[in-house]
C-alpha cells in the first residue's frame, strides 16, 4: 500500500508547503548530486512518515545557514537597467551571501554576477567592483530579483553554492539549459509569472541538478519537454500552472533505463491547454506499457485543462484503481471537455467503454467512406463502411491500443477480396450484400480466427472455399446464396452439421447438379455418386508401398550373402577386444590338382610369404598322409587367423571321377570361420578372373560381388603386397620382455605370442598360466633399453578390453606363462 500513503503524502505535502519551520529537524541530505550537502536539515514532523520519510523530507527542509546570509547590494549603473553588486565589507569567508534587489527596474542580473557582461564601458568604469565581486561568488547561496524587468538569464554557473534563485515576476521569456547547469546545490527556482515560451530540454530534470521546488507557473509556455518533468532524481513538486502547454515532446530523444530508479516527483499543470494525458509510452518510445511502471512515482495534475475523455485515456484509466490517483493527481476532479457527450463529467466516472478516438483519414481511415472508431476497450477499431459504393476493400487505421478489426463493408459494389495485410486481425467481418464472385483460399485462411463472418446476399457467389471448413459454422453467415453443392464441395454435407446451430437462416442453398435446389442441411454427398479421387490414391499409395516391400525383401533375399559379409567386416573393423592367438597366421585353400594354380601357389606365394616370416599352414604340404582329411583340415582352419583361398575355375568343379573337391570342404570350413570368429578373415585371391556370374556358389558369388578380393585382372598392382596387407602383419616375437622379466625375479618361463589390437607399444598382454579363460592383462613397460637391468618396470596396469582398436591393424606380442608376475 506504499503507492495509497504515498499519494496521501505528497498531497499533504503540496497543500501545506509552507506549514513547516524547521525549528525542531535533524540533519539531512537529498540523494541527488547535491548529497555531500553538510547544510541541510529535515523538518522533524517527517519522521512520522515512516518509509516515506525521504519524500516528505524533500519538501519539508531547511537550510542551517537560513537567516544569517549577509546581503549585498546592486547599484545601477546604466538608465537602462544595468546594475553591478557592491559590498561594503571585504570578503569574509566565515559568511553567506545573499543577492537580493526586488521590485525595481534591473533589466538584467548585475553585470558582475559571473562577469558575464563584456561591455568594456561598465568594465573599465566598475573595474573593482569586478575584480572584488569574485571571491564572493561561491559564497552566494541566493539570488532574489523578483519584480524587475530582467529579460535574461545569463549563465550563472559560477556561483556553485547557490541554493535558490527567486526571478518571480520578471520579463524572461526563455530559459536555457546552459545557465545553471553546474549548480547542483540548487534547491529552489522559482520563475513564476514571466513571459516564458520555451524552456530548453534538461533544463530542470538534468542529471546534475537536485532541484527540489520548481515554479514556472503564469508563463506562455506552449509545449513542455519531458526531460523537465522527469528527472532521476527526486524532487517534491514542479509547477506549471496556468501556461498554454497542449503538447508534451522529447526532443533529445530521452529514455528510461529499465534498470534504474527514477522520481519520485510531482508536476502541476492545472489550467493549461492540455487535451490527453501526456502519452509516455509514445514520447519515450517505451517497448511496453508496462515499463511505465517506472514513472509510477511520478504524478501529474491535470485539473482545469480541456482534457478530451478518449481512448489515450484508456490505458492510464485501466490500470488498478490505486495507481491511477498516484500517477494523474486530483483525477477525481478533472473533467473531461470532449467530447461533447462527456463534457462536464470527471473523467474516473466515464466508463472504459467510453474512452473511445474517431480516427481522421490522417490516421488511416478512409474518408468519407468510412467511419473508424477506437475502441481500446474491446480492443477493437470499429470500421464501418456500410452502404458507400466501395468497389475495393479499403484501408483501415493503425491503432496503438487495439488489435483487431471490426469491419463492415455490407451493401458496397466489391466482386472479390483483395489479400489485405490486415486480413489476419480481423475479428469481424460483414461482406454482405456485395456483389462478390468468389472468396479466393488464401484470404479464406487468412480470415481463418475471425469470430464472425457475414457472406449473406452476394447472389454471384456459387462456390465457397474449402477453408472454411474449418470455421465454427454457425459463425459464418450465408444467408441467400445459392452454392453449388458437386463432388468438389462434399466437405459441406460435413461442416453443415458439424455443430447444431440455434439458427437455420444462417444456412444457404445448395443447387445439387441433376438434383435441384435444397437447404443446405438437407444436401447429402450420396446422391451424388461421386468417385473419390483420394481413395484412389490412397490405394495406389499402398500398393506401391508392398511392392517396395517385396521388392526390398526379395533384394534382401538375393544378396543375403553381401549383406552377411558386409556386416562382418563392419564388425571386424569397430573390433575392440583381444585376438587370441593362432597357431597359424594363414591357411591357404587351392586346388592343387590344377597345375597352373599350384605352381603360383607353391613358388611365388609361398615364397613371398615366407619371407615375410608368415607362419603357414599348406594342405597339400602339411596334412599327415593317411589321416582324415576332412578332420585335419578344420582344426588346422581352426588354428588359423586368416584363410587365403585362391579361387581358380577348378576350385569349385568336380572331378573326372565325379567326386567333390577337397577345396569346397575347406571353403565351407573357413566360411563358418569367418561368420563365427569375429577376427578370423578369408582373403579370396581371384586368379582366374572369375566374374560373380560364373560362381555357382552363392557365399563365393557374394565376395567376389562385395569385392574385397585380390584380382588378378589390375596388372598394375602389386599383388603380394596386396595379399599381405589383407592378411595382416604376421605373428612376430617382440623383442623386449625376456630381459625385463628375468629381472622381476620370475622364473624365465614361456613367452608365448600374442596377436592384440595395436595401441600401445609398451603393452604387453599376457594370459594367465592354468587356463584359458582368465582374462589378458596388460603390462606397462616403461623402458626398451635391453642393457638396462632395471629398465623394465613391469607393471599390472588396466584390463584388457578397454583399448580400442581395429582388428585390421594389429601387432604381436608376447604374452609370459609365467606364475608370479607382481
Ligand atoms: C568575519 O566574520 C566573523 C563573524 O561574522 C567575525 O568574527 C570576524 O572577525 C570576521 N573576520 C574579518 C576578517 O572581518
Ligand atoms: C540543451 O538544449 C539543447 C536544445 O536547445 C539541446 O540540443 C541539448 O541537448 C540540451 N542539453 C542537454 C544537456 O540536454
Ligand atoms: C542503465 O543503468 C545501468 C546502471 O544503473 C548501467 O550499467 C547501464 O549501462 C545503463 N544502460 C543504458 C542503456 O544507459
Ligand atoms: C453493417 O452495417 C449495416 C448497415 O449499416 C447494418 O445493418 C449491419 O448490422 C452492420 N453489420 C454489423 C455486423 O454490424
Ligand atoms: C497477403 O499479403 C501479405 C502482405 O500484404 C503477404 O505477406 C502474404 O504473403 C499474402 N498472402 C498471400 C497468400 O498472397
Ligand atoms: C489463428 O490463430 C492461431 C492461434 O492463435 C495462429 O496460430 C494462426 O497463425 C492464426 N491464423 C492466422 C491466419 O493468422
Ligand atoms: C442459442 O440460443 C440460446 C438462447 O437463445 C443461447 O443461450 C445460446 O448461447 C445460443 N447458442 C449458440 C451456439 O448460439
Amino acid at each position: 500500500m506504499r503507492i495509497t500513503a504515498y499519494f496521501i503524502l505528497l498531497t499533504c505535502y503540496f497543500v501545506e508547503v509552507s506549514s513547516y519551520d524547521c525549528s525542531d529537524s535533524y540533519p539531512w541530505k537529498p540523494d541527488g548530486p547535491g548529497k555531500d550537502r553538510e547544510d541541510l536539515v529535515c523538518d522533524i514532523s517527517c519522521k512520522s512518515f515512516g518509509v516515506e520519510e525521504a519524500d516528505c523530507c524533500r519538501c519539508r527542509n531547511c537550510a542551517i545557514w537560513a537567516g544569517t546570509e549577509v546581503d549585498l547590494f546592486v547599484e545601477f549603473v546604466t538608465i537602462l537597467g544595468k546594475g553591478v553588486v557592491l559590498s561594503e565589507e571585504t570578503y569574509n569567508e566565515t559568511n553567506i551571501y545573499k543577492i537580493e534587489h526586488t521590485h525595481s527596474d534591473l533589466t538584467d542580473l548585475p553585470s558582475n554576477i559571473c562577469n558575464w557582461d563584456s561591455e568594456p564601458f561598465i568594465r573599465d568604469l566598475y573595474d573593482d567592483e569586478f575584480d572584488n565581486m569574485q571571491s564572493f561568488w561561491p559564497a552566494v547561496v541566493e539570488l532574489d530579483f523578483q519584480y524587475n524587468r530582467i529579460r535574461r538569464l545569463q549563465d550563472i554557473n559560477c556561483l556553485t553554492k547557490l541554493d535558490a534563485v527567486n526571478l518571480q515576476g520578471n520579463k524572461l521569456t526563455y530559459v536555457s539549459n546552459n545557465s545553471f547547469a553546474n549548480l547542483n546545490y540548487i534547491r529552489t527556482i522559482n520563475f513564476m509569472n514571466n513571459q516564458i515560451q520555451y524552456i530548453d530540454p534538461s533544463t530542470i530534470g538534468a542529471p546534475t541538478l537536485n532541484i527540489l521546488r520548481v515554479d514556472f507557473s503564469y508563463n506562455l509556455m506552449t509545449e513542455l519537454d519531458i526531460t523537465n518533468v522527469l528527472g532521476l532524481h527526486g524532487y517534491c513538486v514542479i509547477d506549471f500552472d496556468y501556461n498554454d502547454i497542449s503538447l508534451f515532446t522529447n526532443k533529445i530523444q530521452y529514455s528510461l533505463n529499465i534498470s534504474k530508479t527514477y522520481g519520485p516527483g510531482f508536476s502541476s499543470m492545472k489550467n493549461n491547454q492540455i487535451e490527453r494525458y501526456p502519452n509516455l509510452r509514445e514520447i519515450l518510445r517505451l517497448e511496453h506499457w508496462s515499463h511505465l511502471g517506472k514513472l509510477m512515482e511520478f504524478g501529474f495534475d491535470l485539473r482545469e485543462n480541456p482534457i478530451n475523455c478518449d481512448c489515450t485515456f484508456l490505458p492510464l484509466m485501466s490500470l488498478s484503481a490505486h495507481i491511477i490517483p498516484v500517477i494523474m493527481r486530483e483525477y477525481s476532479a478533472t473533467i473531461c471537455q470532449n467530447p461533447p457527450e462527456l463534457k462536464g463529467r470527471t473523467i474516473h466516472s466515464v466508463g472504459l467503454d467510453r474512452l473511445v478516438c474517431q480516427l481522421p483519414a490522417s490516421a488511416g481511415c478512409k474518408k468519407p467512406e468510412c467511419l473508424c472508431i477506437d475502441k481500446p476497450n474491446d480492443g477493437r477499431i470499429y470500421v464501418d463502411c456500410s452502404n458507400s459504393g466501395l468497389v475495393i476493400i479499403p484501408d483501415v487505421p493503425y491503432s496503438e491500443y487495439s488489435s483487431n478489426i471490426y469491419l463492415n463493408i455490407s451493401k458496397n459494389r466489391l466482386d472479390t477480396i483483395r489479400n489485405v495485410s490486415y486480413l489476419q486481425s480481423i475479428d469481424v467481418i460483414d461482406l454482405s450484400k456485395n456483389d462478390i464472385v468468389e472468396i479466393p483460399s488464401e484470404v479464406a485462411y487468412l480470415l481463418e480466427n475471425a469470430s464472425i463472418i457475414d457472406i449473406s446476399d452476394n447472389l454471384r457467389l456459387k462456390s465457397l472455399p474449402q477453408e472454411f471448413q474449418r470455421r465454427d459454422v454457425c459463425k459464418t453467415f450465408m444467408r441467400n446464396l445459392v452454392i453449388r453443392c458437386d463432388c468438389e464441395s462434399t466437405w459441406i454435407q460435413t461442416w453443415a452439421h458439424s455443430r447444431p446451430c440455434n439458427s437455420s437462416y444462417i444456412f444457404f442453398t445448395c443447387d445439387v447438379p441433376d438434383h435441384g435446389l435444397m437447404p443446405a442441411l438437407s444436401f447429402n454427398a450420396d446422391v451424388l455418386d461421386c468417385f473419390s479421387a483420394d481413395y484412389f490414391v490412397l490405394a495406389a499409395w499402398i500398393v506401391g508401398v508392398l511392392i517396395a516391400m517385396v521388392l526390398l525383401s526379395f533384394i534382401a533375399y538375393y544378396f543375403r550373402y553381401e549383406i552377411l559379409i558386409l556386416y562382418l567386416r563392419i564388425r571386424k573393423l569397430k573390433l575392440n577386444q583381444v585376438v587370441p592367438q593362432y597357431k597359424y597366421d594363414v591357411f591357404i585353400s587351392y586346388n592343387d590338382n590344377d597345375d597352373s594354380v599350384r605352381m603360383w601357389v607353391e613358388k611365388t606365394l609361398l615364397f613371398c610369404l615366407k619371407r615375410e616370416n608368415y607362419s603357414i599352414f599348406l594342405p597339400n604340404r602339411d596334412l599327415d598322409v593317411g589321416g582324415d582329411r576332412n578332420m585335419e583340415v578344420n582344426a588346422a582352419i581352426l588354428n588359423s587367423r586368416n584363410i587365403l583361398v585362391v579361387l581358380s575355375d577348378s576350385y569349385m568343379e568336380q572331378n573326372k571321377d565325379g567326386m567333390r573337391q577337397w577345396t569346397e570342404n575347406e571353403w565351407k570350413t573357413s566360411w563358418n570361420n569367418f561368420k563365427t570368429y569375429v577376427c578370423k578373415n578369408i582373403v579370396l585371391v581371384n586368379i582366374d578372373h572369375a566374374s560373380p556370374s560364373d560362381i555357382d556358389y552363392p557365399p563365393i558369388r557374394a565376395y567376389l560381388r562385395v569385392g574385397c578380393t585380390v584380382s588378378f585382372l589390375n596388372y598394375k598392382r602389386c599383388i603380394i603386397q596386396e595379399i599381405r596387407t589383407k592378411l595382416g602383419p604376421p605373428f612376430r616375437l617382440p623383442e623386449l620382455p625376456e630381459v625385463g622379466l628375468r629381472n622381476k625375479n620370475t622364473k624365465p618361463s614361456l613367452i608365448e605370442l600374442f596377436v592384440v589390437p595395436t595401441i600401445d607399444k609398451n603393452a604387453v598382454w599376457c594370459q594367465g598360466e592354468d587356463s584359458d579363460e582368465e582374462p589378458c592383462k596388460i603390462y606397462d613397460i616403461t623402458s626398451t633399453n635391453r642393457s638396462n637391468d632395471k629398465a623394465f618396470n613391469v607393471r599390472y596396469a588396466q584390463k584388457p578390453g578397454t583399448l580400442k582398436s581395429k582388428c585390421k591393424y594389429r601387432q604381436c606380442y608376447a604374452c609370459q606363462h609365467g606364475d608370479d608376475l607382481h
